[in-house]
């Protein structure tokens, strides 16, 4: 967990190198699409995750659901921002892909975040990303707010 300065002033390339290093610890064996993600919360804390494959392949968590998890279980249900980093990485190393969230990611980022505010970065490097809001992702999106 890192802390940050102030969400104002959040360094998106400073959250896309916290997704490069999460990355790093993906367990990608069966599918070698590595893929690492940091997640900035309210209280400028950020929180990351990688994806975890099994052997029982339905049973692979993604990297954003990880973070989520993470930031959850210490505590924070209040999300701003994440970044997401992946993809195969061919005999260069460099990243081919932006990697966007899968379906079931947008849908458990929705459920605590605000969808017009939230923040999506996809990023191939520190210099290469698109950014996005996820209402854009997840158009006409079912929350909490409806069960209330
Ligand atoms: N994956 C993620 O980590 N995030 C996504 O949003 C899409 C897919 C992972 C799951 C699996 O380990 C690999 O990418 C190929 O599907």
């Amino acid at each position: 967990m890192m802390q940050w300065g102030r969400t104002e002033d959040m360094d998106e390339k400073e959250l896309i190198k916290h997704a490069m290093d999460a990355r790093e610890r993906s367990y990608s064996p069966y599918s070698q699409y590595r893929v690492g993600a940091a997640l900035l919360c309210g209280d400028d804390t950020v929180f990351t995750g990688c994806n975890i494959e099994n052997a029982s392949y339905p049973a692979t968590v993604c990297a954003e659901r990880v973070a989520v998890g993470n930031a959850v279980a210490n505590g924070r249900r209040d999300i701003t921002a994440i970044a997401i980093v992946g993809g195969k990485s061919g005999e260069t190393g460099v990243l081919t892909d932006y990697a966007f969230p899968c379906g079931i990611c947008r849908q458990v980022l929705r459920e605590f975040s605000d969808p017009a505010s939230f923040t999506v970065i996809v990023a191939r490097s520190t210099d290469d990303y698109k950014k996005y809001k996820l209402e854009e992702l997840l158009p006409e999106s079912f929350g909490p707010d409806h069960l209330l």
